[in-house]
Formats: structure tokens, sequence, C-alpha cells
């Protein structure tokens, strides 16, 4: 088996790969068939993956086809992983971690920071093997928003708003100043991306202070939410239902948020929202603890 890098060719056998490890893992260990028939969905991955970093993305071939994937997200502060897959025909041979090796060894003793599922005992066990360390539990969390939406409260002097590219680099000094990392390469995407796969809002208090921020992907293949801060979880839950009114109705949504955050799941749970799976957030080497009121996502796995 050999490791090299993504080529476009790939893509369409990337998308089956990362279908046919995921649907495959869920079914045969969660007895769920999340995932659906359609692979071709997930060329979202190498898609907008190869529009946020071009390059950044490693295969293992094995028996002349692939065996494995992994994409990473290096960034000014740390470098993010994910999404990893091997094909089940190779599983347990060794291929997730040849690729994370090559990852770790590419990072250079940058920090490494990923999110994976707490119900996966082969992930977590990859990972942390590999030096991993969980800090953090995540809920992940499930809400068809109604056509006519969720009533979002108008409260004096609290806006969410589509952000600017003018907004960068206060999100980013923002970001770096309650959990300590930086990705302004991200932030620049969600905004600008000229197809409108990305969406990017913030919160604003009176007086135009910057409170929160939270992206989304709207793309067939993920609809999402994330990444996302906020002071604290008052606001991370109005920022979250004015997004979730804005750009979700008729649609399902899927959104992370910390366990320890109570009253922000309490306000989840207040909108109809439900538990679909839980995940971990992990660092490799010394990195900034993960504080904050922090919306991850698997769209980017930058953070
Ligand atoms: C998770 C996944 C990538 C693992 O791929 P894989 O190629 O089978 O994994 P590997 O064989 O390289 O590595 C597994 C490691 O965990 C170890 N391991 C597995 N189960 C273990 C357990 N219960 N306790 C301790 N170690 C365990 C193995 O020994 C191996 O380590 P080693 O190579 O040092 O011996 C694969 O199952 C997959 O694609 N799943 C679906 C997609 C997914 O969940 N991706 C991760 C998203 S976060």
């Amino acid at each position: 088996m050999r490791l090299r890098d993504l080529h476009e060719s790939d893509f369409d056998e990337v998308a089956g790969l990362i279908h046919g490890a995921l649907a495959t893992w869920y079914r045969e260990n969660l007895n769920s068939e999340r995932f659906g028939e359609d692979a071709s969905l997930f060329r979202a991955f190498p898609e907008l993956y190869e529009g946020l970093d071009p390059g950044c993305a490693v295969v293992m071939e094995g028996e002349g086809r692939l065996a494995g994937v992994v994409f990473y997200h290096p960034r000014e502060t740390h470098w993010g992983v994910g999404i990893v897959a091997t094909h089940p025909d190779f599983a347990g041979r060794g291929v997730a971690r040849r690729l994370m090796e090559e990852v770790i060894g590419r990072a250079g003793g940058m920090p490494l920071r990923l999110v994976s599922s707490a119900m996966n005992l082969d992930s977590f066990s990859l990972y942390t093997r590999l030096g991993f360390v969980p800090q953090r539990v995540y809920q992940d969390l499930v809400l068809r928003v109604p056509e006519g939406g969720l009533g979002v409260v108008v409260n004096d002097g609290f806006r969410v708003r589509r952000s600017e590219m003018a907004d960068v680099e206060r999100v980013v000094d923002f970001e770096m100043g309650l959990s300590g990392i930086r990705r302004e390469k991200d932030f620049r995407h969600l905004i600008g991306n000229a197809d409108g796969v990305w969406r990017m809002w913030i919160a604003e208090g009176e007086g135009g202070d910057l409170l929160g921020f939270l992206g989304a992907v709207m793309h067939p293949g993920v609809r999402m939410l994330g990444p996302g801060l906020a002071v604290d979880q008052s606001v991370a839950g109005r920022m979250l239902r004015g997004v979730l009114d804005a750009e979700f109705r008729g649609f399902d949504a899927l959104w992370l948020v910390p366990a320890d955050c109570a009253e922000l799941v309490r306000e989840c749970y207040g909108m109809g929202a439900r538990n679909a799976e839980l995940h971990l957030g992990s660092v490799r080497g010394s990195g900034a603890p993960m504080g904050g009121v922090v919306f991850p996502t698997f769209m980017p796995e930058s953070g």
C-alpha cells in the first residue's frame, strides 16, 4: 500500500469511500441507516475541502483502489484534521493510523485538533493511541425548522446579521481572545464564497460590540451549523435561533453544542431539538483549552 496526495480524478471514488465507511460503520455498530444510499452526495467532502484547503488531503492506495483518505486544515495556531475514513474492506489494517501519522509528520509539531464520535471506539482508539487527548463533550442536536420559522425574539440592542469581509479581522481576534485559536482563512472563505454554500453570521450588542459568530454550510450533501463561538450561553442561544430562522426554514438542521453548557442545551430542547449523537473535541500537543461557548462542526473541521 502507498500514500499519495489526493487528485481531482479521485473525487468520485473518495465520495464512495467516505459514504461506504460511514454507512457501513453506523449500520454495523449503531443499527442506523442515517447516511442513505446516495454516495454522490459525499462529493461534498473533496469538493468543498479542495475549495477551502487545496492540496491538503492524503489517500492510501492498495490493491488497485483507494483504501483510505484524510483531509487536514493548516491554520495559524494549529491544524484541524478531518474527515478520516477507511474503506470497509481495509478496516483494522492500520490504514487510518498510517494516514494520521502522515498528517502528524506534515504538521511539524503544530497542535492538531479534531472532533470524533464518542460512540465510535474505533476512531476513539485510533486518535488516543496517537496522542490526542479528549477535552470536551459535545451533543449533536437535530431539528426540522418549521417553514414558518422559530419565532425570533427581538431584544433591544441585540442583533444577528450576515457578516461581511470588513468583519473578518475582529472575528479572528474575537476567537483568539475567547478560545485561543486563529483561522482567518475560514472566515474569508465562509463570507466570500461565490456559490453561496457557506454562510456566516455575527451577533452584536448595543453599540455594535461583537458578541458571537456562527457559520453554516448549506450543501445538498451536508447542512450544518458552525463553526461558531459566543461570549455566553444566552448570546449563543439567541444567535443560534436567529441563524436557524434565517437559513434553515423547511430544512433539517444539525449542530453541536458543549454538553457542559446546560442553559444552551435547555434552549435547544425548548426549540424541539433532539440528540442524535455525542462527539469529543480532542487535541494533540499543547494548545489553548477548548473554552467558551463553541459550536464545532464537521464542515469545515478546522477548529
Ligand atoms: C475510524 C476508522 C477511520 C478507523 O480506520 P482503520 O483503518 O480501521 O483503523 P486502523 O486499523 O488504522 O487503527 C485502529 C487503531 O485502533 C486500535 N484499536 C481498535 N480498537 C481498539 C480498542 N478497542 N482499544 C484499543 N485500541 C483499539 C487498533 O489496534 C489500531 O491501532 P494500532 O494500529 O496502533 O494497532 C474507520 O473505522 C472508519 O472509516 N470509520 C467510519 C468513518 C469514521 O468514523 N471516521 C472517523 C471520523 S471522526
